[in-house]
């Protein structure tokens, strides 16, 4: 049987969610292909899309005509992508009073827009095949959002939307599409978040923060035969924090 491959965004971090995921899904004997908008893959990522068989590919997700170039190299190169897990995601924390027009821009393209430019070559191939299985990186802020991350929050609640869509619009070509919601989880992005009054880890029943790999865990099973009959789902990785 040929290697399943899987295509990350913003999969570049050593110890980012991403390449938790690559690190899995390599581990599982899949072919693992990374997109970051990083010029050079770290030595984790390295290691992991080359002991792989897949690659590590520069590019800016916000940047259409950049991730429809790109997005040719890879099926050129590689044919298929069985899974993509659209991950790429920025935080800023400003009052929404203050927030200038170019943060808001910047925010809601890498967040929204660019879960559009990687998805539709992804979706266009996976309907042409009448399978495939698209993972969204949506967020505990998409659901129920923090003060000062008005950007962040109405971005993540369009790219939950996005998959719930998308379930009902590519189901009948047998592609499942869910999002993931991550509370916190000890990546950089979660290293810059103020502490608010009641201190995150308060407000976390387990009593302990997420771990990249706990966010592989849901990834590997939404990829894989175990939740063929899921799809449209936004799946809390929260520890509790968040319940519905
Ligand atoms: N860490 C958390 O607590 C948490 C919680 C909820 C959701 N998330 C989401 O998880 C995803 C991964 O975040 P993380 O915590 O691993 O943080 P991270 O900062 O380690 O990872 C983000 C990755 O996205 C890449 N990236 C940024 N802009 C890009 C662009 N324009 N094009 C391509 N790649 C780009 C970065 O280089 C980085 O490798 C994000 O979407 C984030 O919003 C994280």
């Amino acid at each position: 049987m040929s290697k399943k491959t899987i295509l990350i965004t913003g999969g570049n971090g050593e110890k980012g969610i991403g390449l938790g995921v690559g690190r899995r899904f390599s581990k599982e004997g899949w072919r693992v292909i990374i997109l970051d908008v990083a010029a050079e893959p770290t030595p984790g990522c390295q290691k992991v899309t080359s002991e792989s068989g897949g690659k590590y590919y520069q590019c800016d997700v916000a940047n259409k005509s950049q991730v429809d170039s790109v997005m040719a190299d890879i099926y050129d190169e590689f044919k298929k992508i069985d899974v993509l897990h659209s991950n790429a995601g920025i935080l800023q924390w400003h009052p929404f009073v203050e927030y200038t027009e170019e943060q808001i821009h910047r925010e809601i393209d890498i967040n929204l827009k660019g879960m559009f430019f990687v998805g539709q070559p992804v979706a266009r191939k996976m309907m042409e095949e009448k399978d495939g299985c698209i993972v969204f990186t949506g967020s505990m802020g998409g659901k129920e959002s923090a003060a000062n991350q008005s950007v962040y929050a109405a971005s993540k609640g369009g790219v939950i939307q996005l998959a719930k869509t998308l379930a009902k619009e590519l189901g009948p070509y047998g592609i499942r599409v869910n999002s993931i919601c991550p509370g916190i989880i000890e990546t950089n992005m979660a290293d810059d978040a103020p502490e608010p009054e009641i201190p995150w880890i308060k407000r976390t029943p387990l009593g302990r923060f997420g771990t990249p790999d706990d966010v592989a865990n849901i990834v590997w099973f939404l990829a894989n035969s175990d939740a063929s009959y899921v799809t449209g789902q936004a799946f809390n990785i929260t520890g509790g924090m968040m319940t519905f």
